[in-house]
């Protein structure tokens, strides 16, 4: 196992009516700037809880921040808050609204001359973000309690991550009622992001690290176990905290403590949703087999341990036939064909983009443009 520090700050206020707690842990003569996104939570009662719970103190709202969180979208809240004096930021939507809050908490600062380096130097640049607290209704991205956000720029077709202890949330109510309004295709999308997650921590070679091996088995079994049956039924309460829960376990910092972890396919797949438009989730799908193909011997030891411990089957081809199945089994297609898009212009986009920034990921750094290429190639 590497060395590691592991501190993860945020607070998490989890179940039903908890949203009712927010208010006391902002400070009261701080004026708060609420976040959201198209107005789901306009529809399914959340945000008249959140008002509620706000109470009298002063507030201001700023909807329409998309799916995909836009870079020029956000820049306009950072104008309004700068406008009303806010100092707190409070999301209450999905990763996008939760991404897009730590874009402008930095950005607000006004450390940058240029705002869109905040993302271009992965977040290496920021020293300063004003205080962010959230309500999460969309289990998925695990932004609630990490420090990572990835804002896509229209104008240039680009998406791009970045990350900071300073944008850990202070706190996150997680109330999974919340989530019961979500449309299916949305908890299929959260079931393969989160699963995805687990994977980019786990799914490379030796670690050391049986304790880490052991949680993300179990997140992934877990996920097996109620994804299906929370897609069927919304408002099955505990699969729905079961899942809920899982997202945030999966990338909160926790399961990659001390492993190498490799990222290839969500780095393959932002170039994807940047392209093409499909769902974060929906490019996961289709590129993480092909990462285990074209690795197939480096990661077959933990292929085979995966196949052994969460399918009760022994090789690394049984554990490429057994995900796309239950990839399937959510509705989740795992190739390019059901959306009409070309495989082989797909990986020579990709490599492009790739190439003209020097892009090399992967737990051994040597996914580069040529071996996104070979891996999309193979998706058709
Ligand atoms: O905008 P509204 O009207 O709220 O509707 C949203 C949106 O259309 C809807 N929704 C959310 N909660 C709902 C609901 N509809 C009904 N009832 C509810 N309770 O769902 C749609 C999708 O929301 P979005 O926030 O975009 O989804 P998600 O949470 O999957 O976030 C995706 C974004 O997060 C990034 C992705 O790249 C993408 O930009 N990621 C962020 C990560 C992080 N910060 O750590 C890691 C991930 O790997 C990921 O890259
Ligand atoms: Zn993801």
């Amino acid at each position: 196992m590497k060395n590691f520090v592991f501190h993860n700050p945020t607070e998490i206020l989890f179940g039903i009516d908890m949203i009712a707690e927010l208010g006391a842990r902002i400070p009261s003569d701080t004026p708060v700037l609420l976040l959201y996104g198209g107005g789901s939570i306009k529809k399914n009662g959340v945000y008249d809880q959140v008002v509620d719970a706000l109470g009298a103190r002063s507030w201001s709202e700023f909807g329409g921040i998309e799916a995909n969180p836009d870079y020029d979208t956000s820049l306009r809240a950072v104008e309004q808050l700068k406008a009303q004096k806010a100092g707190f930021i409070l999301a209450v939507g999905g990763g996008s609204v939760l991404d897009a809050a730590k874009f402008i908490a930095v950005a607000a600062c006004g450390t940058h001359d240029d705002p869109w380096r905040i993302v271009t130097d992965g977040g290496s640049s920021i020293t300063e973000a004003l205080p962010i607290g959230a309500v999460l209704t969309l289990p998925a991205t695990g932004s609630e309690s990490n420090g990572n956000s990835v804002i896509s720029r229209r104008s240039t077709k680009e998406k791009r991550a970045f990350g900071s202890q300073l944008v850990f949330p202070r706190f996150s109510v997680l109330d999974p009622t919340t989530t019961f309004t979500l449309p299916r295709k949305q908890v299929r999308n959260g079931v393969v992001d989160t699963f995805s997650h687990v994977i980019e921590q786990y799914m490379t070679g030796y670690t050391g690290a049986p304790l880490q091996d052991r949680f993300s088995e179990s997140i992934i079994q877990t996920l097996v176990e109620v994804g299906r049956k929370t897609l069927d039924d919304p408002e099955d309460y505990d699969a729905r905290a079961a899942f809920m829960w899982s997202a945030t376990l999966a990338l909160n910092k926790l399961i990659g403590c001390g492993v190498p972890q490799d990222w290839s396919t969500h780095m393959i797949g932002h170039e994807l949703t940047a392209l093409y438009g499909l769902d974060h989730a929906e490019t996961l799908a289709i590129v993480m087999p092909g990462v285990w193909r074209f690795k197939l011997e480096s990661k077959n030891v933990k292929l085979a341990q995966y196949a052994t411990r969460v399918w009760g089957a022994s090789t690394a081809e049984d554990a490429i036939e057994k995900t796309e199945q239950f990839f399937a089994s959510l509705e989740m297609p795992t190739t390019f064909g059901p959306y009409g898009i070309d495989a082989a212009e797909a990986a020579e986009a990709v490599k492009q983009r790739f190439e003209a920034r020097g892009v090399s990921c992967g737990e051994n750094d040597d996914i580069n443009g040529a071996a996104a290429a070979e891996i999309l190639s193979h998706r058709a």
